[in-house]
């Protein structure tokens, strides 16, 4: 990670994870969505990465007693096949680790292989499916987790 700074989101980052959000989402979640998830989810835990002060990616969890909830994780198109999704998921896994988790869960699109791909190459198994889940295309979620 040759000049990129992984550290902790704050409320002042929004702007910059929304740029992320916008160019990675078919359905993104909105601003107030991140306010809310800064200022008054009590579970929620951001990461992002940086390129010189420059938000390129962000993943979000929420840390539920003993299990971790990926919120998402998204790095900017142009940043893309560098392992930087796959440094954020891992730092985000250990940072779970250490605050109690002992499983992690997930849904993606079961159209979404590329995330899946990472998903699996983590350790992470298929669970169940969550039927119509997606509400701009009705897509079906598929549930995955891990054992911390
Ligand atoms: C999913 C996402 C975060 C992956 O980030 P990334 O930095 O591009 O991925 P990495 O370079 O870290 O790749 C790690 C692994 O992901 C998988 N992967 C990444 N890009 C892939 C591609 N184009 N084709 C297939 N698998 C791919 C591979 O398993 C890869 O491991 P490998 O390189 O050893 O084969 C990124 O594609 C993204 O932002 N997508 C849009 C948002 C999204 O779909 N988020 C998930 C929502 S559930």
């Amino acid at each position: 990670m040759m000049g990129y700074q992984l550290r902790k989101a704050t409320v002042d980052d929004i702007d910059g994870i929304m740029k992320v959000e916008l160019q990675s989402f078919s359905l993104p979640w909105s601003r107030e969505a991140f306010f809310n998830e800064f200022v008054k989810n009590h579970f929620a835990v951001y990461f992002v990465i940086e390129d010189r002060n420059k938000i390129i990616g962000y993943c979000g969890v929420w840390l539920v007693v003993d299990e971790a909830h990926i919120t998402n994780i998204a790095i900017l198109p142009e940043y893309r096949g560098q392992k930087l999704g796959e440094l954020l998921l891992r730092s985000m896994m250990e940072f779970s680790i250490e605050s109690g988790a002992k499983s992690m869960t997930l849904e993606v699109r079961v159209s979404n292989l590329i995330a899946q791909s990472l998903y699996k190459k983590l350790g992470f198994f298929e669970g169940g499916i969550r039927k119509n889940y997606y509400t701009d295309n009705q897509e079906d979620a598929l549930v995955m987790w891990v054992n911390l």
